[in-house]
């Protein structure tokens, strides 16, 4: 990968895009992990350039009132109460852009990568940092155009997440444990199709365990599966059968407690229940490497049992631990706040990375 670290940057006009796209409500950031996770690089370029251009965009912008309502200024506010501006003649070489997305109004110029565009971008800078993680994969213009026509670099966000995902694809320390849950199978199946091959348990819980269990034979009552995917979940099962760990038992909507081979026809499976937490307990006791995604229920309703157990045990586990998925690292801030987890600023990016796709936005060498 091509770093900041491989080029000098002092006295250089730096253009350095970042994803700042934080939840917002109420005029108030939500989570400001993202903020946070882009000041290592921020700093830097600040103690070294001459001139720092930020770019950034937030949400997605398809009409004049998305304009309105996905101004970087409360960002850009909160983001300059953040850095090191000490230095008084910085503060006239400090700017921030507008939301990039803006520029989506005319002809998605920005998400198309428009070259015009990314162009215009550039010519503000002579180097382009690339730390924008979270968006690495898209192909945008402000993320991946810019590189087209000034030297080009990742920064040390790009660089960490970069490395922790490496650690879940390549030699990982073992034993190695997959969590996956969340809705839908249909998010996850190239994740899971490249994942189970390289670790050792793949758990399999939430709402995406029905389908699972649907294609094992059980009755799941009503809960939540996806028909389109039974075929593509009985494959996986036939195929990595001593992989898979699933659920045992579950809470239905009235948290009554029912084990799967008991489920009736109106039950509808909110969370996972003891005796599956103890089946996890059993796999991640002595794990080494664990990557965690999918919440284990509806946590945010109050079916929230299983996915705050599931943190507590893997609180007090010795491994390597990356979370990914905005819902997760929500779930894993709340019930567990003071953990020492790796914890992904990419939902969308971290997923196609395992996936074992080429992210537009990371640079490399190039090859010869
Ligand atoms: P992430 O954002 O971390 O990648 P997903 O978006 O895949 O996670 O899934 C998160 C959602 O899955 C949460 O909103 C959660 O409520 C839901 N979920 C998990 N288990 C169940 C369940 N048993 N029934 C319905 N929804 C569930
Ligand atoms: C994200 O939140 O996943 C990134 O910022 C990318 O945003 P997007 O999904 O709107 O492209
Ligand atoms: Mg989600």
């Amino acid at each position: 990968m091509k770093t900041i670290n491989n080029v000098d940057i002092n006295n250089k006009r730096v253009i350095v895009r970042l994803d700042l796209n934080v939840p917002i409500k109420n005029n108030k950031i939500l989570d400001d992990t993202r903020i946070k996770k882009s000041l290592k690089t921020l700093n830097y370029i600040i103690e070294r350039a001459s001139k720092v251009i930020i770019l950034s965009h937030l949400g997605r912008i398809k009409t004049d009132e998305d304009k309105k309502n996905n101004s970087l200024k409360l960002v850009c506010d909160y983001l300059s109460t953040l850095i090191n501006t000490n230095d008084e003649v910085l503060d006239d070489d400090l700017i921030m852009f507008e939301n990039t997305r803006y520029f989506d109004l005319d002809n998605k110029k920005e998400s198309n990568n428009d070259l015009e565009l990314a162009k215009y971008f550039s010519s503000f800078g002579d180097i382009f940092i690339n730390d924008a993680f979270g968006t690495c994969h898209r192909c945008n213009a402000s993320n991946v155009g810019i590189s087209n026509f000034i030297p080009s670099y990742n920064g040390f966000l790009v660089e960490e997440e970069i490395e922790n995902l490496d650690r879940l694809l390549n030699n990982p320390e073992r034993p190695y444990v997959v969590i996956m849950g969340g809705k839908k199978v249909s998010d996850k199946i190239k994740v899971i199709e490249n994942i189970i091959k390289k670790c050792d348990k793949l758990i399999i819980g939430g709402a995406m365990a029905y389908t699972f269990l649907k294609a094992k034979g059980y009755e799941i009552g009503s809960s939540f599966y996806e028909e389109e995917y039974l075929d593509f979940s009985k494959n996986i099962l036939d195929k990595y059968n001593n992989k898979i760990v699933l659920i045992k038992d579950n809470y239905n909507q009235n948290k009554e407690l029912i084990r799967i081979e008991d489920m009736k026809k109106d039950d509808i499976g909110y969370d996972i229940g003891p005796d599956t937490i103890e089946l996890y307990k059993s796999e991640l006791e002595n794990s080494k490497t664990v990557f965690f995604n999918g919440p284990m229920g509806l946590f945010e309703e109050e079916y929230e049992y299983g996915t705050k157990e599931l943190c507590n045990i893997l609180n007090n586990i010795n491994a390597f631990i990356l979370v990914g998925g905005g819902d997760t690292v929500n779930a894993v801030n709340k019930y567990v706040p003071n953990n020492s987890f790796n914890i992904s600023t990419g939902g969308g990016a971290s997923l196609e990375y395992l996936e074992g796709k080429k992210l537009p936005g990371v640079f490399y060498e190039e090859e010869v």
